[in-house]
């Protein structure tokens, strides 16, 4: 699933961004070589790193 479409970010490469330590969308994007610019997947990316951090314990 495409997380984000200006940065054509996939869930698979947040989650993998999560588990290597990133914990706010914008360490997430930052980690993944980009940065928010619509901002519209903000509200996914964070429910993303909710749900990941959540299943990571
Ligand atoms: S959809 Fe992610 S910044 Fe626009």
């Amino acid at each position: 699933m495409i997380v984000c479409f200006c940065n054509a970010l996939k869930e698979k490469e947040v989650r993998g961004a999560v588990r290597g330590g990133a914990h706010s969308p914008q360490k997430v994007y930052s980690k993944l070589g980009c940065k928010f610019q619509c901002g519209q997947c903000r509200p996914l990316a964070q429910r993303i790193i909710n749900n990941e951090t959540a299943t990571a314990c």
